[in-house]
């Protein structure tokens, strides 16, 4: 955990954002896999990791923002716990360890919270993606099931975002460590991969990595040889020559701060022609973004910047023809990338994702597009100092998509449906670094980036 000073400064930024009422943040429980006993691993909230710190489930914490108290709602562990898990620590001691002075036990969570609406106190709950916190809230609030989503706080979502979109210090060191694990984890598939080896073989290498030097992948390994399927975590084909291995993976670390970064790689140890003629326009697209992420512009501008980068490469190489920068105001490159360029990224993965797309890629300036593809682009608004995004160009060949825009005639002047034949069973390409925005532009985030240019893919794979 950070030290105390920094959870107690999180919560007085947070009381000073919110107007007046009582915030609940509610942890995670243990969530069953196959019977009571047997669970998933555990993952606690991560609003609640940021405000109240602890990583142990059947917690929640509540600010009354009126009074200024502060409550963490737990149960001390019984003499069954203490033999089956050994001993733990008493919730008023991990209370004192984020600054928090009054405790309770979880059920008496209950009674605070009916009181405060029985008494027409605002009670700013956030959007619940656990079905057994919302059985919950039903049960103790009476929100309907289907009421749950316009029952949330939008003021206490917008002063969280506000909050969590700026990482200070010690966040950032989490996440250039997440970083370097992600550095291990995507050099030692890159040299794993070969004719012969299984797609499993590598993700299994990948998730090992990452469980043995901090915490569990911080989403489900994509890595695949059909790259063109964006998130594909079938990892059951056997590799072969000639084909392209798209590894997107990241790690946790300890306190639960991400990586995401994803490379490409010629399963041979050596590009084709045709393969690196593809790679290098992601990779200039890549460093292309990397070149005008600062603060003051916005995602958007950068993602068809981008969008722009790609197109020109596809016209050269006769895939795309006309005019790239009409191409990319119409749409037609989101055949080839029909993602964003990126996302926040923090203590989750798609940083604040459950609170709210909307709410943290975009605001009262700038608003998500709906042409396909731009549709896609998580991240839109303008950068500030402290934030944590992804960088993640592609050039995917879905054959299916292909069809059907070939079919519908779509864009006919901008795309080259007779030469775009050969490239049919291509696969895909992507190439995602995790960035910092400074007060004067960007840095990469951990302490070397991965391979990327064909010359360093190729080298490592030969390591
Ligand atoms: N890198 C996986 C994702 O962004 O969803």
């Amino acid at each position: 955990m950070f030290k105390r000073e920094v959870y107690i400064n999180r919560r007085a930024k947070l009381k000073k954002l919110v107007k007046d009422g009582i915030i609940l943040i509610l942890g995670n429980n243990e969530s069953p896999m196959n019977y009571p006993a047997n669970g998933y691993h555990f993952r606690q909230d991560s609003d609640f990791l940021y405000f109240f710190g602890h990583d142990h489930a059947g917690m929640a914490g509540v600010i009354d923002v009126d009074s200024g108290d502060e409550f963490l709602f737990a149960d001390d562990v019984s003499m069954d716990d203490i033999i089956w898990m050994g001993p733990q620590p008493s919730v008023k001691s991990l209370a004192s360890e984020v600054g928090i002075e009054k405790t309770a036990p979880f059920g008496d969570l209950a009674n605070l919270l009916v009181k405060a609406t029985d008494s027409g106190r605002n009670v700013h709950i956030l959007p619940q993606y656990r079905h057994d916190n919302m059985i919950y809230l039903n049960q103790v609030l009476g929100i309907p099931f289907d009421k749950m989503k316009d029952a949330v706080s939008v003021e206490l979502i917008k002063a969280i975002v506000a909050l969590r979109s700026i990482k200070d210090e010690y966040e950032i060191a989490e996440i250039d460590k997440a970083c370097d694990i992600g550095y291990i984890m995507h050099t030692e598939a890159m040299k794993k991969a070969a004719p012969g080896v299984i797609e499993r073989e590598v993700a299994g290498l990948m998730e090992g990595i990452s469980l043995s030097r901090g915490g569990v992948p911080s989403f489900p390994i994509i890595l695949s040889v059909n790259g063109q399927t964006l998130h594909n975590h079938y990892h059951g084909n056997v590799m072969k020559e000639g084909d392209l291995m798209l590894a997107d993976a990241g790690c946790e670390t300890t306190l639960h701060y991400a990586s995401d970064n994803t490379r490409t790689s010629p399963v041979s140890g050596k590009f084709t022609a045709k393969q690196r003629e593809v790679y290098e326009i992601v990779m200039n697209a890549n460093n292309h973004a990397m070149s005008l992420i600062k603060p003051g512009i916005t995602y958007r501008e950068v993602h068809l910047a981008v969008a722009k980068v790609l197109a020109s490469g596809l016209t050269e190489l006769g895939i795309m023809k006309g005019n790239p920068d009409d191409a990319v105001r119409e749409g037609a490159h989101a055949l080839f990338q029909p993602h964003g360029l990126g996302h926040m990224m923090g203590l989750d993965v798609h940083d604040m994702e459950g609170l709210g797309e909307n709410y943290v890629g975009y605001d009262d300036k700038i608003k998500r597009a709906s042409q396909f593809g731009l549709s896609g682009l998580r991240l839109g608004r303008e950068l500030k100092p402290g934030f944590v995004l992804t960088n993640e160009p592609g050039c995917y060949f879905i054959p299916e998509l292909i069809d059907s825009w070939k079919s519908d005639k779509k864009f006919m002047d901008f795309i080259n449906y007779e030469k775009l034949e050969s490239y049919r069973d291509f696969g895909g390409i992507r190439l995602e670094d995790d960035i910092l925005v400074t007060p004067d532009g960007n840095r990469l985030l951990g302490s070397k980036r991965i391979p990327i240019t064909p010359e360093e893919v190729e080298d490592c794979m030969r390591s």
